[in-house]
């Protein structure tokens, strides 16, 4: 008989989101009455339309696949050229790093890219992964037999977790043992924490001495207000030899349903072969993306680069200050009910800890059941998230407003 990937048994239980609507949906379909009123801050997904520069980009762009002279079949699977130029000029270049177009690799989203990347990676890499975390790292690792099984706490043996609390702020201490692979995510997600310049400078520090792989995801970097935070690792002088980058157009252009994103690979960057001989990466993920990937769709394309516009950029901003008004109202809502709260300041989500010593769940439990808002439990992110809930600010005014009310009135 043919057989399966026994690493899938590992995981433990479903993906965070999916059980979280499986139970609010359990929830509904129990209190339909109630159902009416319930309000999700759960997933970080955006509610807000597509800026107009991207709607009118994306328009144009389907005229041009309706007729003989502009029509585009098949793209180059790395991206298109007008992408890639817009990213490494606007995000990078304009900045003054150095990021060549050709470093630039247009995918279908960050998460996917997140989880790819382990097909260029070896197999026997030393992994360092935060707790609390995005799932996405630590699943994506157990599916490709990167890790033993999971213990009773959900910690997977081979994982080397670098905790994160409110003792050092969220941002995990630089080892001292050898990491091979190490995820860092800021403005973090879960925690809505950042890192300073000096946090991730030891870091790349850390990664140079022991040849290290920094996997740098910076989804939320556009909600980065304070001038001080760095918005890409490459901000760090070296971080071109030790560090991938994955950025995405979700959260800044609102697009989780239109998918588009982009992971920066460094021709710089080498890793060891098996026999100890070092080799570019860069190849490698030129190699897979050409196998596995054809390419996110033109028109899809057209519209990620009409971000780059002035007028992209100035209706981009007006998204971040929208979310970001909504982070302020929740953020004091749960300040005046008296409970801890972290993050919400350059990022989207605001982490608090959960009052009268219940648990994540349970928290979950009281505010879907008593004021029907949905959250997402800190420890789906991890077992040190236990006693956390996280609420996104990916909602309408109304709604944010609505919900800091009944936070009050909890
Ligand atoms: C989240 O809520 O953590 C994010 O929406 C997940 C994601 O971006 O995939």
């Amino acid at each position: 008989m043919v057989q399966l990937n026994d690493n899938y048994l590992k995981l433990k239980a479903g993906y965070l989101f999916p059980e979280i609507a499986r139970r609010v949906k359990v929830f509904c379909d129990a209190h339909p009455e109630a159902a009416k009123r319930v309000i999700r801050c759960g997933i970080g997904d955006v509610t807000e339309p597509l800026p107009s520069a991207v709607v009118s980009a994306m328009h144009k762009a389907v005229d041009d696949m309706a007729s003989r002279e502009s029509f585009r079949g098949y793209g180059p699977e790395q991206g298109h050229e007008f992408l890639r130029h817009a990213i490494a000029q606007n995000d990078y270049r304009d900045h003054g790093m150095e990021v060549a177009d050709d470093e630039i690799f247009i995918s279908d989203g960050s998460k996917c890219d997140c989880g790819n990347i382990l097909d260029i990676l070896g197999h026997k890499n030393v992994l360092g992964i935060t707790d609390p975390v995005y799932p996405v790292y630590v699943d994506t690792n157990v599916m490709a037999g990167h890790t033993g099984e999971a213990n009773e706490a959900g910690a997977y043996e081979g994982i080397h977790y670098l905790a994160c609390d409110a003792s050092n702020g969220f941002v995990p201490e630089v080892p001292k043992e050898k990491l091979d692979v190490v995820y860092l995510c800021f403005p973090n997600n879960p925690t809505g924490a950042t890192a300073t310049r000096a946090q991730l400078a030891a870091w790349v520090a850390y990664a140079r001495a022991h040849g290290t792989l920094i996997l740098f995801d910076a989804a939320y970097e556009a909600y980065i207000s304070d001038p001080e935070v760095p918005h890409s690792i490459y901000e760090i002088p070296g971080a071109r030899e030790c560090a991938i980058e994955f950025r995405s157009f979700s959260k800044n252009g609102g697009f989780t349903g239109t998918r588009c994103a982009f992971t920066v690979v460094p021709k710089t960057l080498l890793a060891a072969t098996a026999t100890g001989e070092c080799k570019p990466l860069h190849p490698l993920w030129n190699r897979r993306m050409s196998t596995k990937f054809n390419g996110v769709s033109y028109i899809v394309q057209r519209g990620a680069e009409a971000l780059y516009t002035p007028e992209g950029k100035q209706q981009v901003r007006g998204l971040i200050e929208h979310y970001m008004g909504n982070a302020a109202i929740l953020r004091a809502a749960v300040q005046q009910a008296g409970l801890p709260v972290f993050g919400g300041v350059n990022a989207p989500y605001i982490w608090v800890g959960t009052p009268d010593g219940l648990t994540s769940w349970e928290m979950f439990d009281r505010m879907l059941t008593q004021a029907n808002v949905v959250i997402t439990p800190g420890s789906g992110f991890g077992s040190k998230g236990e006693g956390y809930f996280r609420i996104s600010a990916f909602n309408s005014r109304a709604n944010a407003e609505e919900v800091a009310r009944r936070i009050a009135a909890l």
